[in-house]
């Protein structure tokens, strides 16, 4: 098969792992037969410097005519103080709204070899953790309104959020289509007990339920949420919630898991074509110096292979590789632990493309 991938390279470690990524990619096309052709769609700190905007025209529309997007991750200090509009995190907002992106999965899965990576006692994390958040990615607080005023000699400022039911129905169908194909519970994450928009969302969640019998439907408000993830992960499959509170909530579950740097994520919304990256950011301090986690990234690429490409094979030759290196004790320096062996962004790359 021939497939087209736009390729955000990103900012700071992002050309670091996209590079490896793009190794890792290679090696699948050779063993399996295929062809990827790769197409640089600049978009954040890179796009404001070349383009003076973070998502130049072009770079949307590499996106939305390639068969799939791979990016790293956007932003750093250098455009910390530049208008809001031109943040480079516009660019991924106007990235994932330009190309209908509403639905975003951030599984939360531990591997065993890195338990002691975690930040949880061992009699928490020996129950095993796997779950994964299905959060709304294009509506809330992110893209209602945002104003700020002069008002009674102070400055006012608000952001309105706010959902409509096709909304809330078009992403509680994903939870439940992918709690199917797993343990078949969904959690409906919200704050119901004060928010409007939370009240809805609980009632259209309901709603849609009743066209997946075969589904456990449970509900739990945000501040329990975050309290039940550090208590008992096992008890979770799928979550499902609105765009600000998987935000938060997808931070604190991927850092349970050992290390924010080995969580992929996948972005979709009708269709195949999707945009994959993994969950963590920038990371400016240790750009450059070969120290980055290239686990995400990579593990990105394999959840593009599976979801829009539809290779399975293809996808767990990739996370087998990542176990089989994991088990053999290589590390990078974000989940580093005693006993193991700690290798640069390039030398893990290396090590897993070896395993294919
Ligand atoms: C994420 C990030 C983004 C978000 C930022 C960079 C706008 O934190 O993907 O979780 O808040 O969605
Ligand atoms: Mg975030």
């Amino acid at each position: 098969m021939t497939k087209n991938i736009a390729i955000i390279r990103g900012d700071c470690i992002g050309p670091e792992i996209m590079a490896e990524a793009i190794g890792v990619l290679d090696a699948v096309a050779k063993k399996f037969g295929h062809t990827f052709k790769y197409t640089d769609a600049p978009m954040g700190g890179e796009a404001i410097d070349k383009f003076g905007d973070p998502l130049p025209g072009s770079s949307l529309d590499t996106c939305l005519s390639s068969d799939s997007v791979l990016l790293s991750a956007v932003g750093g200090p250098k455009w910390d103080n530049v208008p809001k509009e031109q943040r480079p995190e516009r660019g991924l907002l106007r990235l994932r709204a330009g190309m209908g992106l509403y639905a975003n999965l951030r599984p939360a899965k531990i591997f065993p070899e890195l338990r002691e990576a975690s930040p949880l006692k061992a009699e928490i994390t020996n129950k095993g953790i796997d779950f994964v958040i299905v959060r709304e990615l294009i509506g809330g607080a992110y893209f209602g309104e945002h104003t700020t005023v002069q008002t009674g000699g102070e400055l006012y400022a608000q952001d309105i959020m706010g959902y409509s039911e096709h909304e809330i129905e078009r992403i509680a169908r994903v939870a439940f289509e992918t709690a199917r194909k797993r343990r078949k519970c969904v959690c409906s994450v919200d704050k119901a007990n004060v928010l409007d928009s939370s009240k809805l969302w609980r009632k259209t969640v309901c709603r849609v339920a009743e066209e997946y019998p075969d589904v456990q439907l449970s509900h739990m408000y945000v501040d329990n949420c975050a309290m039940q993830i550090v208590k008992d992960p096992s008890q979770f499959d799928v979550i499902v919630t609105e765009n600000l509170f998987g935000d938060i909530l997808s931070d604190e579950a991927s850092m349970i898991t050992g290390s924010i740097g080995t969580i992929p994520s996948s972005s979709l919304g009708e269709g195949t074509r999707g945009l994959y990256e993994p969950i963590h950011g920038s990371a400016p301090d240790i750009a450059g110096k070969n120290l980055a986690d290239p686990v995400g990234m990579i593990l990105s690429a394999a959840m593009m292979l599976r979801f829009s490409f539809d290779m399975a094979r293809e996808a767990d030759a990739i996370e087998a590789a990542v176990d089989a290196v994991l088990r053999e004790g290589c590390r990078t320096a974000d989940d580093m632990s005693a006993g193991c062996t700690q290798l640069g962004c390039r030398e893990m790359g290396e090590a897993i493309r070896a395993h294919i």
